[in-house]
């Protein structure tokens, strides 16, 4: 039987900050963060967005009345839980129409959850044929003002419905590698994590060689903190990919910065949306890095019309339109951010919503938040 991902959707917030306004504030040369980082912009959470409103936003975009009766099962996968007990899908399971019957779960693993979700979503297929798994992978990557990692933050949302026959690719086990590591962490006390930038990067590295391909790809979509990353990647690799190829799986990774367990995701929707060339029935490698740690390497074949099954013209709208925050109203919102994560009640002033939006988190009460549907 075929079991793999039968749609993809991404979203990411309007608002973005670009990394030459951050150099420029920061008094570092732009060029440290547009080339020796790689990026060129990252998206942030406006006023009214959270992983939650994220993750809808994603779904919403993919989901059809049949998906919605045949879903039995949600995976949300994210490092930016809202509560430490009540699943963030169980806020999402009424708003998107899902069956009542639906089971709904939260996953952590760093940035790799999302991948474990999804080997145990196809084995769910696999046992219930007639079945569908959403994945919802959502993040929202903050490290806080003046920090190494402030150049590597970002926010957005996958989502993945899971299905026998799917339209999009067949996806095949690879070879995994845990290791306990303290590259990148953050207990309970912390907003932020605990990063240590070089350990991170050589562990993520140690780990890609233990479970690397012994054959090459034209295409592997990497996780990715940072575009540079990918090609610190490819470097290590026995087989690695061309340049163009690998400026291709990068672009909206720069375009959006880390998004955590959405990041692997995102290049492999980088590679779909702008392959010059018809990738059907093309095997593509793809590396998954969650710090802590966990690697692994694992292969997509892609079916052949998936040029049809994905929304392209809702993709490229993402990247179009984009608002350019000043250094002043980054600062704002990051700290509105902060605020209301740390606030038993907040109200949302409805003046803030962006006219693309479609649901927004109205409220806090009692740590119990409220979303709506605009
Ligand atoms: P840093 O230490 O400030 O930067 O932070 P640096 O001094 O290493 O410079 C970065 C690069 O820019 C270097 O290139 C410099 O040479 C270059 P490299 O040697 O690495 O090739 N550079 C310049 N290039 C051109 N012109 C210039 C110039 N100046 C310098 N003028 C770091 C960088 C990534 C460490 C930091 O941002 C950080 O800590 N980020 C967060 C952690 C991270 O992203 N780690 C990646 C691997 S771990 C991972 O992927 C998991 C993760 O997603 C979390 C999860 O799993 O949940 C993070």
């Amino acid at each position: 039987m075929k079991v793999g991902i039968d749609k993809l959707g991404f979203y990411a917030p309007k608002t973005y900050l670009d990394l030459e306004t951050l150099a420029m504030q920061r008094q570092v040369n732009p060029d440290k963060y547009t080339i020796g980082i790689g990026q060129k912009k990252m998206a942030l959470p406006s006023y009214s967005e959270d992983v939650i409103t994220m993750a809808l936003e994603a779904a919403d975009s993919i989901l059809d009345e049949s998906d919605k009766q045949t879903i039995d099962t949600v995976f949300f996968a994210t490092e930016t839980a809202v509560d430490f007990s009540k699943a963030a899908g169980i806020y999402m399971h009424s708003l998107l129409g899902l069956k009542p019957s639906t089971r709904v779960l939260e996953l952590k693993q760093a940035c790799y959850a999302s991948t474990g979700a999804l080997f145990m979503a196809c084995d769910h297929v696999r046992v219930h044929p007639d079945s569908k798994v959403l994945i919802l992978a959502s993040d929202i990557a903050w490290y806080g003002f003046e920090t190494a990692g402030e150049a590597t933050q970002g926010a957005g949302a996958i989502a993945m419905v899971i299905s026998a026959d799917p339209k999009i690719a067949q996806v095949f086990q690879g070879k995994v590698i845990t290791e306990n590591r303290c590259d990148f962490y953050r207990p309970s006390y912390s907003s932020v994590p605990m990063v240590d930038g070089k350990l991170s990067i050589e562990s993520y590295k140690t780990l890609l060689k233990q479970v690397e391909p012994k054959q090459p790809f034209n295409y592997i979509c990497f996780h990715m903190p940072f575009a540079k990353m990918a090609n610190k990647a490819n470097e290590v690799l026995a087989y690695p990919i061309g340049e163009n190829e690998l400026n291709i799986i990068k672009d909206y990774g720069s375009e959006i910065g880390n998004i955590y367990n959405g990041s692997l995701y995102l290049s492999l929707l980088s590679l779909v949306m702008q392959a010059p060339e018809d990738l059907s029935s093309q095997e593509v490698g793809m590396f998954s890095y969650g710090s802590g740690a966990i690697g692994e390497f694992f292969t997509l074949k892609l079916e052949k019309d998936y040029q049809q099954a994905i929304n392209r013209e809702k993709i490229q709208s993402i990247f179009n339109d984009r608002y350019a925050l000043s250094i002043a109203e980054y600062e704002h919102m990051m700290n509105h951010y902060k605020k209301r994560e740390e606030s038993s009640e907040f109200v949302l002033d409805e003046t803030t919503i962006f006219k693309h939006q479609t649901f927004a988190l109205v409220a806090i009460t009692k740590g119990h938040r409220e979303y709506k549907r605009i």
